[in-house]
Protein backbone atom coordinates (compact mmCIF):
# COMPACT_ATOMS: atom_id res chain seq x y z
CA UNK A 1 0.00 0.00 0.00
CA UNK A 2 1.59 3.77 -0.79
CA UNK A 3 1.57 6.67 0.42
CA UNK A 4 1.77 9.46 -1.61
CA UNK A 5 3.05 13.00 -1.74
CA UNK A 6 1.80 15.60 -4.14
CA UNK A 7 4.14 18.66 -4.47
CA UNK A 8 4.22 21.47 -7.30
CA UNK A 9 7.21 21.27 -9.19
CA UNK A 10 7.72 25.13 -10.38
CA UNK A 11 6.54 27.97 -8.67
CA UNK A 12 3.02 27.27 -7.34
CA UNK A 13 -0.44 26.82 -9.54
CA UNK A 14 0.74 24.13 -11.06
CA UNK A 15 -3.45 22.97 -11.17
CA UNK A 16 -2.48 20.21 -8.44
CA UNK A 17 -5.98 21.42 -7.34
CA UNK A 18 -7.40 18.87 -10.09
CA UNK A 19 -4.76 15.97 -9.66
CA UNK A 20 -5.22 15.82 -5.96
CA UNK A 21 -8.86 15.87 -6.01
CA UNK A 22 -8.26 12.51 -8.47
CA UNK A 23 -5.83 11.16 -5.87
CA UNK A 24 -7.88 11.93 -3.04
CA UNK A 25 -10.65 9.93 -4.03
CA UNK A 26 -8.31 6.71 -3.56
CA UNK A 27 -7.09 7.71 -0.45
CA UNK A 28 -8.35 7.27 2.86
CA UNK A 29 -6.54 10.46 4.76
CA UNK A 30 -4.94 13.55 3.34
CA UNK A 31 -2.97 15.49 5.34
CA UNK A 32 -1.72 19.49 4.18
CA UNK A 33 2.39 19.51 6.10
CA UNK A 34 3.19 22.78 5.37
CA UNK A 35 1.60 26.34 4.15
CA UNK A 36 -1.71 28.04 5.02
CA UNK A 37 -4.46 29.85 3.26
CA UNK A 38 -1.89 31.47 0.87
CA UNK A 39 -2.53 28.28 -1.34
CA UNK A 40 -5.32 28.05 -3.87
CA UNK A 41 -6.86 24.94 -4.65
CA UNK A 42 -9.95 24.94 -7.06
CA UNK A 43 -11.72 21.54 -7.04
CA UNK A 44 -14.70 20.74 -9.46
CA UNK A 45 -16.55 17.46 -7.96
CA UNK A 46 -19.77 16.28 -9.38
CA UNK A 47 -20.44 19.58 -10.98
CA UNK A 48 -19.97 21.85 -7.85
CA UNK A 49 -16.81 24.48 -7.74
CA UNK A 50 -15.10 24.33 -4.39
CA UNK A 51 -12.25 27.07 -3.66
CA UNK A 52 -9.85 25.58 -0.87
CA UNK A 53 -6.99 27.85 0.42
CA UNK A 54 -6.77 25.79 4.20
CA UNK A 55 -8.93 22.89 4.13
CA UNK A 56 -7.18 19.58 2.81
CA UNK A 57 -8.70 18.42 -0.28
CA UNK A 58 -10.06 15.44 1.33
CA UNK A 59 -13.03 17.49 3.02
CA UNK A 60 -15.21 17.81 0.09
CA UNK A 61 -15.46 13.65 -0.01
CA UNK A 62 -17.42 11.79 1.85
CA UNK A 63 -15.77 8.73 4.11
CA UNK A 64 -12.16 10.74 3.90
CA UNK A 65 -10.14 11.67 7.28
CA UNK A 66 -8.52 15.19 6.80
CA UNK A 67 -5.88 16.27 8.29
CA UNK A 68 -4.24 19.41 9.04
CA UNK A 69 -0.16 18.74 10.13
CA UNK A 70 1.34 20.81 12.66
CA UNK A 71 4.11 22.00 9.74
CA UNK A 72 1.31 24.33 8.80
CA UNK A 73 0.82 27.74 10.04
CA UNK A 74 -3.33 28.32 11.01
CA UNK A 75 -5.15 31.11 10.77
CA UNK A 76 -8.47 30.87 12.97
CA UNK A 77 -10.37 33.33 11.08
CA UNK A 78 -9.78 31.78 7.68
CA UNK A 79 -10.98 28.32 8.84
CA UNK A 80 -13.66 29.55 10.49
CA UNK A 81 -14.63 31.44 6.80
CA UNK A 82 -13.84 28.44 5.10
CA UNK A 83 -15.88 26.30 7.06
CA UNK A 84 -18.75 28.70 6.68
CA UNK A 85 -18.62 28.76 3.05
CA UNK A 86 -18.02 24.86 2.59
CA UNK A 87 -20.96 24.56 5.43
CA UNK A 88 -22.68 27.15 2.71
CA UNK A 89 -22.12 24.39 -0.51
CA UNK A 90 -23.75 21.39 1.74
CA UNK A 91 -20.50 20.35 2.54
CA UNK A 92 -20.89 18.64 6.32
CA UNK A 93 -17.04 19.08 8.52
CA UNK A 94 -17.39 17.32 11.73
CA UNK A 95 -14.02 16.49 14.12
CA UNK A 96 -14.61 12.58 12.84
CA UNK A 97 -13.29 13.87 9.21
CA UNK A 98 -11.34 16.74 10.34
CA UNK A 99 -8.11 16.46 13.00
CA UNK A 100 -5.75 19.94 13.26
CA UNK A 101 -2.12 18.79 14.67
CA UNK A 102 -2.23 20.45 18.02
CA UNK A 103 0.97 21.31 18.35
CA UNK A 104 0.70 23.76 14.91
CA UNK A 105 1.51 27.74 15.35
CA UNK A 106 -1.33 29.79 14.93
CA UNK A 107 -1.40 32.89 12.78
CA UNK A 108 -3.00 35.91 14.38
CA UNK A 109 -3.90 39.45 12.91
CA UNK A 110 -0.77 41.07 14.11
CA UNK A 111 0.87 38.23 11.76
CA UNK A 112 -1.65 39.30 8.53
CA UNK A 113 -0.88 42.78 9.81
CA UNK A 114 2.71 42.62 9.69
CA UNK A 115 2.90 40.98 6.43
CA UNK A 116 1.63 44.27 4.94
CA UNK A 117 3.61 46.91 6.89
CA UNK A 118 6.93 45.25 5.39
CA UNK A 119 5.45 44.84 1.46
CA UNK A 120 4.23 48.22 2.06
CA UNK A 121 7.25 49.48 2.94
CA UNK A 122 9.28 47.58 0.96
CA UNK A 123 7.21 49.19 -2.43
CA UNK A 124 8.77 52.23 -1.65
CA UNK A 125 12.14 50.60 -1.67
CA UNK A 126 11.39 48.19 -4.55
CA UNK A 127 12.61 45.16 -2.42
CA UNK A 128 8.91 43.57 -1.60
CA UNK A 129 8.71 39.97 -2.73
CA UNK A 130 4.63 39.84 -3.59
CA UNK A 131 3.77 38.08 -0.47
CA UNK A 132 -0.27 37.29 -0.31
CA UNK A 133 -0.44 39.29 2.88
CA UNK A 134 -1.88 36.59 5.04
CA UNK A 135 0.77 36.92 7.61
CA UNK A 136 2.18 33.50 6.61
CA UNK A 137 6.03 35.01 6.83
CA UNK A 138 5.56 36.32 10.59
CA UNK A 139 4.05 33.24 11.41
CA UNK A 140 6.46 30.98 10.21
CA UNK A 141 9.08 33.95 12.14
CA UNK A 142 7.23 33.15 15.72
CA UNK A 143 7.42 29.46 15.54
CA UNK A 144 11.28 29.60 15.28
CA UNK A 145 11.44 32.01 17.19
CA UNK A 146 9.88 30.28 20.19
CA UNK A 147 7.35 32.41 20.60
CA UNK A 148 4.29 31.00 18.48
CA UNK A 149 1.07 30.42 20.45
CA UNK A 150 0.23 27.06 18.97
CA UNK A 151 -3.52 25.18 18.89
CA UNK A 152 -3.14 23.45 22.20
CA UNK A 153 -2.55 26.88 24.32
CA UNK A 154 -6.11 27.42 22.99
CA UNK A 155 -6.88 25.11 25.95
CA UNK A 156 -4.77 25.97 28.82
CA UNK A 157 -5.87 29.41 29.27
CA UNK A 158 -3.70 29.63 32.57
CA UNK A 159 -0.36 29.73 30.30
CA UNK A 160 -2.01 31.44 27.42
CA UNK A 161 -1.36 34.91 29.12
CA UNK A 162 2.43 34.62 29.57
CA UNK A 163 2.67 33.56 26.01
CA UNK A 164 0.84 36.19 24.90
CA UNK A 165 3.07 38.45 27.09
CA UNK A 166 6.28 37.14 25.21
CA UNK A 167 4.86 37.41 21.94
CA UNK A 168 3.67 40.96 21.90
CA UNK A 169 7.00 41.99 23.50
CA UNK A 170 8.61 41.13 20.67
CA UNK A 171 5.67 42.55 17.52
CA UNK A 172 5.35 45.68 19.56
CA UNK A 173 8.79 46.71 19.62
CA UNK A 174 8.66 45.27 15.88
CA UNK A 175 5.40 48.03 15.27
CA UNK A 176 7.09 50.73 17.13
CA UNK A 177 9.61 50.16 14.87
CA UNK A 178 7.68 50.68 11.54
CA UNK A 179 5.68 53.41 13.04
CA UNK A 180 2.48 51.70 13.84
CA UNK A 181 0.73 51.55 16.86
CA UNK A 182 1.29 48.72 19.42
CA UNK A 183 -1.36 45.66 20.08
CA UNK A 184 -2.74 45.27 23.29
CA UNK A 185 -2.52 41.85 25.26
CA UNK A 186 -6.46 42.06 26.28
CA UNK A 187 -6.62 42.39 22.19
CA UNK A 188 -4.93 39.02 21.55
CA UNK A 189 -6.37 37.18 24.80
CA UNK A 190 -9.93 38.36 22.93
CA UNK A 191 -8.94 37.06 19.45
CA UNK A 192 -7.48 33.79 21.24
CA UNK A 193 -10.62 33.23 22.97
CA UNK A 194 -13.20 34.19 21.00
CA UNK A 195 -12.18 31.59 18.26
CA UNK A 196 -11.02 29.06 20.94
CA UNK A 197 -14.35 26.78 20.91
CA UNK A 198 -14.22 26.99 17.55
CA UNK A 199 -10.96 25.33 16.76
CA UNK A 200 -10.56 23.03 19.81
CA UNK A 201 -13.13 20.75 18.66
CA UNK A 202 -11.28 19.36 15.69
CA UNK A 203 -7.26 19.20 18.03
CA UNK A 204 -5.97 15.94 18.37
CA UNK A 205 -2.51 14.21 18.57
CA UNK A 206 -2.01 13.76 14.42
CA UNK A 207 1.09 11.53 14.96
CA UNK A 208 -0.80 9.58 16.53
CA UNK A 209 -3.55 9.31 14.37
CA UNK A 210 -1.58 8.74 11.28
CA UNK A 211 0.53 6.17 12.91
CA UNK A 212 -2.36 4.09 13.63
CA UNK A 213 -3.93 4.67 10.34
CA UNK A 214 -0.69 3.72 8.66
CA UNK A 215 -0.42 0.36 10.54
CA UNK A 216 -3.94 -0.05 9.54
CA UNK A 217 -3.04 -0.05 5.57
CA UNK A 218 -4.88 3.19 4.77
CA UNK A 219 -3.51 5.14 2.07
CA UNK A 220 -2.45 8.68 2.99
CA UNK A 221 -2.16 11.52 0.58
CA UNK A 222 -0.17 14.10 1.62
CA UNK A 223 -1.01 17.43 -0.49
CA UNK A 224 1.75 19.83 -0.64
CA UNK A 225 1.32 23.65 -1.48
CA UNK A 226 3.03 26.22 -3.66
CA UNK A 227 5.66 24.54 -5.66
CA UNK A 228 9.45 23.66 -5.14
CA UNK A 229 10.61 27.18 -6.74
CA UNK A 230 8.94 28.55 -3.49
CA UNK A 231 10.51 26.42 -0.80
CA UNK A 232 12.26 28.31 1.78
CA UNK A 233 15.72 26.71 1.56
CA UNK A 234 15.60 25.19 -2.34
CA UNK A 235 13.91 28.00 -3.90
CA UNK A 236 14.20 31.78 -5.44
CA UNK A 237 15.39 33.13 -2.03
CA UNK A 238 14.11 36.10 -1.16
CA UNK A 239 11.35 36.09 -3.45
CA UNK A 240 10.01 32.16 -1.95
CA UNK A 241 7.30 31.56 0.57
CA UNK A 242 7.70 30.94 4.59
CA UNK A 243 8.18 26.81 4.39
CA UNK A 244 9.70 23.99 3.05
CA UNK A 245 7.51 23.01 0.26
CA UNK A 246 9.44 20.16 -0.88
CA UNK A 247 8.60 16.35 -0.69
CA UNK A 248 10.97 15.92 2.86
CA UNK A 249 8.58 18.40 4.68
CA UNK A 250 5.75 16.03 4.12
CA UNK A 251 7.30 13.57 7.55
CA UNK A 252 8.38 16.64 9.08
CA UNK A 253 5.36 18.12 8.85
CA UNK A 254 2.69 16.26 9.97
CA UNK A 255 4.83 13.71 11.79
CA UNK A 256 5.50 10.77 10.00
CA UNK A 257 9.22 9.12 9.50
CA UNK A 258 10.56 9.42 6.17
CA UNK A 259 9.76 5.27 5.38
CA UNK A 260 6.26 6.20 5.33
CA UNK A 261 6.59 7.95 1.96
CA UNK A 262 6.32 5.52 -1.16
CA UNK A 263 5.97 8.13 -3.88
CA UNK A 264 6.80 11.53 -5.43
CA UNK A 265 4.15 13.11 -7.51
CA UNK A 266 5.53 16.21 -9.22
CA UNK A 267 2.66 18.50 -10.72
CA UNK A 268 3.85 20.46 -13.35
CA UNK A 269 2.50 22.77 -15.99
CA UNK A 270 3.54 22.45 -19.48
CA UNK A 271 4.85 26.11 -19.46
CA UNK A 272 5.98 28.04 -16.62
CA UNK A 273 3.86 31.02 -14.28
CA UNK A 274 4.99 32.45 -10.97
CA UNK A 275 3.42 35.10 -9.22
CA UNK A 276 4.77 37.66 -6.95
CA UNK A 277 8.11 38.97 -7.63
CA UNK A 278 11.79 37.03 -8.30
CA UNK A 279 13.74 35.65 -10.81
CA UNK A 280 12.28 33.89 -14.08
CA UNK A 281 14.36 33.00 -16.74
CA UNK A 282 11.90 31.51 -19.24
CA UNK A 283 9.58 34.90 -18.57
CA UNK A 284 8.02 36.02 -21.55
CA UNK A 285 6.54 39.57 -21.48
CA UNK A 286 5.27 40.22 -25.30
CA UNK A 287 2.68 38.34 -27.38
CA UNK A 288 3.86 34.46 -26.01
CA UNK A 289 3.20 35.64 -22.53
CA UNK A 290 -0.48 37.20 -23.29
CA UNK A 291 -1.25 34.27 -25.14
CA UNK A 292 -0.54 31.84 -22.42
CA UNK A 293 -2.04 34.25 -19.62
CA UNK A 294 -4.97 34.32 -21.39
CA UNK A 295 -5.70 30.62 -22.87
CA UNK A 296 -4.14 29.20 -19.55
CA UNK A 297 -6.71 32.03 -17.46
CA UNK A 298 -3.66 32.66 -15.01
CA UNK A 299 -5.34 34.13 -12.50
CA UNK A 300 -4.24 33.68 -8.61
CA UNK A 301 -7.38 31.98 -6.64
CA UNK A 302 -5.93 33.39 -3.22
CA UNK A 303 -5.54 37.03 -4.50
CA UNK A 304 -6.67 37.30 -7.86
CA UNK A 305 -3.22 38.47 -9.52
CA UNK A 306 -2.16 38.07 -12.63
CA UNK A 307 0.60 35.42 -13.38
CA UNK A 308 3.55 35.78 -14.86
CA UNK A 309 4.19 33.06 -17.96
CA UNK A 310 6.89 31.57 -19.98
CA UNK A 311 8.19 29.09 -21.67
CA UNK A 312 9.14 25.63 -19.96
CA UNK A 313 11.97 25.24 -18.07
CA UNK A 314 13.50 22.20 -18.08
CA UNK A 315 16.54 23.14 -15.93
CA UNK A 316 14.52 23.96 -12.79
CA UNK A 317 11.88 20.91 -13.57
CA UNK A 318 15.20 18.58 -13.67
CA UNK A 319 16.31 20.43 -9.88
CA UNK A 320 12.85 20.06 -8.76
CA UNK A 321 12.87 16.25 -9.69
CA UNK A 322 16.29 16.13 -7.28
CA UNK A 323 15.18 17.92 -4.64
CA UNK A 324 11.85 16.26 -3.91
CA UNK A 325 12.75 12.80 -5.20
CA UNK A 326 9.83 13.14 -7.81
CA UNK A 327 9.46 9.59 -9.49
CA UNK A 328 6.89 10.67 -11.51
CA UNK A 329 5.31 13.58 -12.85
CA UNK A 330 1.42 14.58 -13.49
CA UNK A 331 1.90 17.22 -16.60
CA UNK A 332 -1.32 19.43 -16.70
CA UNK A 333 -2.34 22.20 -18.76
CA UNK A 334 -0.73 20.81 -22.46
CA UNK A 335 -3.69 22.10 -23.93
CA UNK A 336 -2.79 25.73 -23.69
CA UNK A 337 0.08 25.43 -26.15
CA UNK A 338 -2.28 24.12 -28.68
CA UNK A 339 -2.24 26.04 -32.08
CA UNK A 340 1.67 27.26 -31.39
CA UNK A 341 3.30 26.97 -34.61
CA UNK A 342 6.49 26.86 -31.78
CA UNK A 343 7.21 26.09 -28.61
CA UNK A 344 10.13 26.74 -26.85
CA UNK A 345 11.97 24.31 -24.08
CA UNK A 346 14.68 25.45 -21.83
CA UNK A 347 17.26 22.83 -21.55
CA UNK A 348 20.03 25.17 -20.14
CA UNK A 349 21.10 28.44 -19.22
CA UNK A 350 24.80 31.21 -20.02
CA UNK A 351 25.89 32.65 -16.75
CA UNK A 352 28.83 34.95 -16.84
CA UNK A 353 30.15 33.10 -20.48
CA UNK A 354 29.36 29.86 -19.61
CA UNK A 355 26.88 27.33 -19.93
CA UNK A 356 25.24 25.44 -16.73
CA UNK A 357 22.62 23.01 -16.27
CA UNK A 358 21.45 24.43 -12.85
CA UNK A 359 19.46 27.01 -11.26
CA UNK A 360 22.55 29.14 -9.39
CA UNK A 361 21.47 29.64 -5.54
CA UNK A 362 22.47 33.34 -5.61
CA UNK A 363 20.25 36.22 -6.22
CA UNK A 364 22.59 37.93 -7.94
CA UNK A 365 23.16 35.03 -10.41
CA UNK A 366 19.63 34.18 -10.68
CA UNK A 367 18.98 37.12 -11.68
CA UNK A 368 21.40 37.15 -14.72
CA UNK A 369 21.07 33.36 -16.04
CA UNK A 370 20.28 33.94 -19.46
CA UNK A 371 17.83 30.57 -20.94
CA UNK A 372 19.26 28.37 -23.87
CA UNK A 373 16.44 27.49 -25.52
CA UNK A 374 15.91 24.54 -27.90
CA UNK A 375 12.83 25.35 -30.49
CA UNK A 376 10.03 22.51 -31.33
CA UNK A 377 7.40 22.10 -33.64
CA UNK A 378 4.30 22.55 -32.43
CA UNK A 379 0.69 21.30 -33.57
CA UNK A 380 -2.63 22.82 -34.58
CA UNK A 381 -4.86 20.20 -33.64
CA UNK A 382 -6.46 20.03 -30.24
CA UNK A 383 -5.33 18.27 -27.29
CA UNK A 384 -7.96 19.50 -25.33
CA UNK A 385 -9.73 16.43 -23.30
CA UNK A 386 -7.63 13.13 -25.10
CA UNK A 387 -8.19 10.59 -23.03
CA UNK A 388 -5.26 7.93 -24.17
CA UNK A 389 -2.18 8.93 -26.20
CA UNK A 390 -4.09 7.80 -29.47
CA UNK A 391 -6.15 10.95 -29.11
CA UNK A 392 -3.34 13.23 -29.17
CA UNK A 393 -1.02 15.13 -31.87
CA UNK A 394 1.78 13.48 -32.77
CA UNK A 395 3.93 16.22 -32.15
CA UNK A 396 2.14 17.00 -28.71
CA UNK A 397 3.44 13.42 -27.82
CA UNK A 398 7.09 14.25 -29.33
CA UNK A 399 7.13 17.35 -26.98
CA UNK A 400 5.71 15.44 -23.84
CA UNK A 401 7.99 12.69 -24.28
CA UNK A 402 10.99 15.37 -24.77
CA UNK A 403 10.11 16.79 -21.27
CA UNK A 404 10.49 13.41 -19.87
CA UNK A 405 13.80 12.80 -21.13
CA UNK A 406 14.82 16.04 -20.15
CA UNK A 407 13.89 16.47 -16.79
CA UNK A 408 15.03 12.86 -16.17
CA UNK A 409 10.94 11.59 -14.73
CA UNK A 410 8.30 10.16 -16.50
CA UNK A 411 4.55 11.30 -16.73
CA UNK A 412 2.52 9.31 -14.53
CA UNK A 413 -0.76 11.37 -15.03
CA UNK A 414 -1.54 13.87 -18.06
CA UNK A 415 -4.73 16.26 -17.57
CA UNK A 416 -6.07 17.65 -20.40
CA UNK A 417 -8.49 19.57 -19.49
CA UNK A 418 -10.42 21.05 -15.85
CA UNK A 419 -12.74 18.16 -16.03
CA UNK A 420 -11.98 15.47 -14.04
CA UNK A 421 -12.09 12.22 -16.51
CA UNK A 422 -10.01 14.53 -18.85
CA UNK A 423 -7.03 12.83 -17.63
CA UNK A 424 -4.54 10.37 -19.22
CA UNK A 425 -3.26 7.44 -16.19
CA UNK A 426 -0.23 5.89 -17.35
CA UNK A 427 1.19 4.89 -13.58
CA UNK A 428 -1.68 5.06 -10.66
CA UNK A 429 0.70 6.49 -8.06
CA UNK A 430 -0.76 4.68 -4.63
CA UNK A 431 0.11 1.37 -7.47
CA UNK A 432 3.63 1.96 -7.70
P1 LIG B 1 3.63 34.20 1.09
O1 LIG B 1 3.55 32.71 1.04
O2 LIG B 1 2.27 34.85 1.23
O3 LIG B 1 4.60 34.70 2.11
O4 LIG B 1 4.18 34.71 -0.34
C1 LIG B 1 5.52 34.47 -0.74
C2 LIG B 1 5.62 34.16 -2.23
O5 LIG B 1 4.97 32.92 -2.49
C3 LIG B 1 4.91 35.17 -3.14
O6 LIG B 1 5.64 35.27 -4.35
C4 LIG B 1 3.56 34.54 -3.40
O7 LIG B 1 3.01 34.99 -4.62
C5 LIG B 1 3.98 33.09 -3.48
N1 LIG B 1 2.89 32.16 -3.16
C6 LIG B 1 2.38 31.86 -1.94
N2 LIG B 1 1.41 30.94 -2.03
C7 LIG B 1 1.30 30.64 -3.33
C8 LIG B 1 0.47 29.71 -4.06
O8 LIG B 1 -0.35 28.96 -3.51
N3 LIG B 1 0.67 29.68 -5.41
C9 LIG B 1 1.60 30.44 -6.03
N4 LIG B 1 2.38 31.31 -5.40
C10 LIG B 1 2.23 31.41 -4.06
Amino acid sequence: MANVVVVGSQWGDEGKGKIVDWLSERADVVVRFQGGHNAGHTLVVDGKTYKLSLLPSGVVREGKLSIIGNGVVFDPHAFVAELGKLKALGVSITPDCLKIAENTALILSLHRELDGYREDAASNSGTKIGTTRRGIGPAYEDKVGRRAIRVMDLADLETLPSKVDRLLTHHNALRRGLGHDEVTHEAIMQELTSVADQILPYMDRVWRVLDDRRRAGERILFEGAQGTLLDIDHGTYPFVTSSNTVAGQAAAGSGVGPGAIDYVLGITKAYTTRVGEGPFPTEQTGEVGDFLGTRGREFGVVTGRKRRCGWFDAVLVRQAVAVNGIKGIALTKLDVLDGLDEIKVCTGYRLDGETIDYLPASQGAQARVEPIYETLQGWQDTTAGARSWNELPAQAVKYVRHIEELIGAPVALLSTSPERDDTILVTDPFQD
